[in-house]
């Protein structure tokens, strides 16, 4: 699939971020974080259906990043990293932004967010713009003192480069391959907005690509990621019209970085970054190669050369991947006359895979329906639900996404059988209890 820079025409959309907010809360999804101690700015916790989707979204990531590829593997770094590694890594120097202060309200603001010189708050005078780091800063060890100082990673990529020899040592590896890795980064960024698109502490999911120092071999991988990534999300469930590729400026561009483009989405407040890909060269082997004294240079066996190697690398947030998943799902439609709200979530990516329902609450239905349950249970997520009318169960489950409804009616307790609907099409189909675990295994079609 070629990537192509035009704006597509946004079709019309029913979800809002205010729906869709309201949904995550009332369901159980997504939280607003300490909300017993009044929140604390713009951070959210993950309830039973969102530790499920994120899990889901993750897992898809990981599946076709790593496990179904023989040239990347995965490391899961630790948080906190040498100091060093972040002078290394010019985040220290360049890890910044420009913030301005009011002189009467106290309240800080990006510089680059302002119109004017007064305060959008209060409309007092501003201080002049200073660049802010927006990492944040902890003491390793029982002593407050510059020495121990240490950061919370702002990104997952550095504990990466800094395991290129354990790897390149322990792992009979060849160029190209790359490394993976999720895992959570924090960043003190001064504005956070819209619910789950910018916080301070959220997850990625980066690889670096590793690659001969070579600039046509570099655009070669740099196009392949970028098809790549941007082909993942569409089969996931994105909408083509609400994603595009955004090639950044010059003026744009990370202090790493020496081509970037930002696979954007269509939010319901424009258009946004969901995920970059970035050529980073070999910036920050050699940067880790002069702080650490270090050799992680690699050996070509063909050309009979040592070299750093240059990195391509894709980076997604987990916790933006998951907002557009949802705002893509979510549809508002009429089934028998009656209004509901849906989330069309890929089967892959729901959080629960089937709800099973007796019909009624006797003649042994519900006894049946636990033993379905059970042995469905030991496949995938599976809900179990008695109560209220067969319909208002139905649409409970279509609000949260579950792809496929079990009932079992006076029929099953005759002849084995279950009623499996559909959430999408809410078309109906008997299977018999023996073959349900083989029929949800296909519909779901993990193995695509
Ligand atoms: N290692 C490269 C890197 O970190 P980035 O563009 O700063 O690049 C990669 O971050 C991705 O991480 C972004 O495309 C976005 O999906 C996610 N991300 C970055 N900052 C975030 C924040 N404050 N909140 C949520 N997600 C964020």
């Amino acid at each position: 699939m070629a990537v192509e820079q035009a704006t597509p025409t946004a079709t019309k959309r029913v979800v809002t971020m205010e729906k869709l907010v309201n949904l995550c809360k009332r369901r159980g999804f997504v939280f607003p974080s300490s909300e017993i101690y009044g929140g604390l700015g713009s951070t959210f916790d993950y309830g039973p259906l969102g530790v499920e989707l994120k899990r889901n979204v993750k897992e898809a990531w990981w599946r076709e990043m790593v496990l179904r590829r023989s040239d990347v593997l995965g490391v899961d770094s630790a948080i906190f990293q040498h100091p060093r590694t972040w002078e290394a890594s010019g985040h220290l120097q360049n890890f910044t932004d420009p913030m301005v202060d009011c002189q009467s309200c106290k309240q800080r603001f990006r510089a680059d967010k302002i119109e004017g010189n007064k305060c959008p708050n209060c409309g007092g005078g501003l201080t002049p713009a200073r660049n802010f780091n927006l990492m944040f800063k902890t003491f390793l060890g029982p002593v407050e003192e510059t020495a121990a100082m240490i950061y919370l990673r702002p990104e997952t990529a550095q504990g990466i480069f800094a395991n290129f020899a354990n790897i390149v040592d322990t792992q009979r590896v060849k160029l190209p391959f790359g490394v993976a890795q999720i895992g959570k980064s924090f960043r003190n960024e001064i504005t956070t907005e819209n619910f789950i698109f910018r916080t301070r502490e959220f997850e990625q999911m980066e690889m670096e690509f590793f690659i001969k120092p070579d600039p046509a071999e570099e655009e070669t991988w740099y196009r392949y990621w970028l098809d790549f990534r941007f082909d993942w999300h569409l089969r996931y469930g994105i909408k083509r019209e609400h994603l595009r590729a955004r090639e950044h400026a010059a003026d744009e561009l990370s202090h790493y970085s020496s081509g970037t483009t930002d696979i954007e989405f269509l939010y319901p407040f424009g258009w946004g970054e969901l995920e970059g890909v970035a050529k980073r060269g070999s910036f920050d082997l050699d940067q880790h190669a002069k702080f650490s004294g270090r050799d992680l240079t690699y050996f070509d066996e063909d050309a009979k050369a040592r070299y750093r190697p240059w990195v391509v690398e894709p980076a997604l947030g987990v916790d933006r991947s998951m907002l557009a998943f949802l705002l893509d799902a979510y549809d508002e439609d009429v089934v028998e006359n009656e209004e509901r709200i849906v989330l069309r979530l890929d089967p892959r990516l729901a959080p629960i895979k089937a709800a099973v329902f007796p019909l009624l609450r006797k003649a042994g239905q519900p006894e049946t329906a636990q033993r379905v349950r059970e042995m469905l249970q030991k496949h995938f997520s599976v809900t179990y639900d008695q109560a209220g009318s067969i319909g208002r169960r139905y649409r409970r489950q279509d609000e949260v996404g579950t792809p496929y409804g079990l009932t079992i009616d006076h029929q099953t307790m005759e002849d084995d059988t279950v009623t499996l609907r559909d959430r999408d099409s809410t078309g109906q189909v008997r299977v018999p209890i023996e073959r349900l675990a083989a029929e949800l295994t296909e519909r779901i079609g993990l193995d695509r």
